[in-house]
């Protein structure tokens, strides 16, 4: 069984590189069928492709897949025949490294459809397939055809809007995942897995490869690669460490039915119903005092030894200053008032 199958409609530059593809209905393990057909037709031999397909192929390959009974991808290759713009059949026979930025859109469509989890996908060496671009009302621009593009709209008439200047666009231009809200769009990029029940507030960030499982309020920073827990909570501004830059290896994750308090932050996994105080970043070596119920100390270890344990309560001190670490007894209680009006 091939592992990705997309027939996508995209952007190129006038020297006839792709800049961006969009896959309305990506598939993840295209059956045995569907792929017998993409070969007779398009002349698919095995392996990662993209191939730019012709109008006539696309036609002819809708009543090939019409006839196998593969109706949705008929649909899909009969609307592509008329379109005007360049369309890519891709096929990723294996999840091997991608090699060329059709590939790459398609890995990208797949966790935002939410068919492969954030970490499932290889998603190695993306950064050199994926050019940087200005994302405009008129859709992707190769920056050294953007000047003309400029003037070109303003001897039109109108204003080219530069959304913004990236490699990656933001998520809501190709899919809007079901059961979501997202204050402001363009900070939530392709490749983010948004769950079902998640609102993004303005403040909130979700990054490629990273999001949420289901049901959560973010007002905070999910960097690449971090995953959030059902039920858990970013408050205002906090951060989770990416592992982007900066050095960091340790992959961070939150548990279910957590709270990062606003402009708190951190550097480890956390478990189940943990809480972080407001304004309180843990980093992985932040030496941490253990309190029992009394409040008596028990140990003092560093924060990296209580990764992925559930029922903590992080807080600073504000008479010391120290770092302290508590049973957690009221996480359930406040994400529940929080998620009373998601
Ligand atoms: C850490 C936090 C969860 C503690 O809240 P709580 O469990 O309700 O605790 P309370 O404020 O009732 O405090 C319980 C006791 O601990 C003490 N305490 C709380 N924080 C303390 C601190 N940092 N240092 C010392 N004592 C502290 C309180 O004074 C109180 O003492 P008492 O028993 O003598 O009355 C809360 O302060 C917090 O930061 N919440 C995050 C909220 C947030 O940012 N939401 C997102 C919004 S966008």
């Amino acid at each position: 069984m091939s592992f990705a199958f997309g027939i996508g409609i995209g952007t190129q530059n006038k020297k006839g590189d792709w800049l961006e593809v969009f896959y309305q209905q990506p598939v993840m393990a295209p059956g045995s069928v569907l792929m017998e057909v993409v070969s007779n037709t398009l002349g698919y031999q095995g392996g990662n492709q993209a191939i730019q397909a012709k109008a006539e192929q696309l036609s002819e390959l809708a009543s090939a897949l019409r006839r196998a009974g593969e109706t949705t991808q008929a649909i899909l290759a009969e609307k592509a025949s008329q379109s005007s713009r360049p369309v890519a059949v891709t096929i990723l026979d294996t999840d091997d490294a991608a090699s060329s930025t059709p590939e790459v859109y398609l890995k990208l469509h797949l966790i935002s459809h939410r068919l492969a989890k954030p970490h499932s996908l290889k998603l190695d060496g993306i950064f050199g397939l994926l050019p940087n671009l200005a994302w405009t009302s008129e859709g992707a621009i190769d920056l050294e055809e953007l000047p003309e593009r400029q003037l070109q709209a303003r001897i039109e008439g109108h204003t080219l809007e530069v959304k913004s200047v990236d490699k990656f666009p933001q998520m809501t231009d190709y899919v809007v995942p079901s059961g979501v809200r997202i204050a402001d769009t363009a900070r939530v990029r392709l490749g983010a897995y948004v769950g079902e029940g998640t609102t993004v507030m303005h403040e909130g960030f979700i990054n490629f490869n990273a999001g949420t499982e289901g049901t959560s309020m973010i007002e905070g920073r999910i960097s690449a690669g971090v995953m959030i827990g059902k039920g858990s909570d970013l408050g205002g501004g906090c951060s989770t460490m990416g592992t982007l830059s900066g050095g960091g290896n340790i992959i961070i994750s939150v548990g279910e039915n957590c709270l990062i308090g606003a402009n708190a932050g951190i550097g480890i996994p956390l478990g189940d119903r943990c809480t972080v105080e407001a304004g309180l970043y843990i980093t992985a070596g932040t030496k941490v005092a253990l309190l029992d119920d009394h409040n008596e100390l028990v140990e003092v270890i560093k924060a990296r030894d209580l990764a992925n344990k559930p029922d903590l309560l992080f807080r600073r001190n504000s008479q010391t200053g120290a770092v302290e670490c508590k049973t957690n007894k009221s996480a359930i209680e406040l994400n529940e008032e929080l998620h009373a009006n998601n």
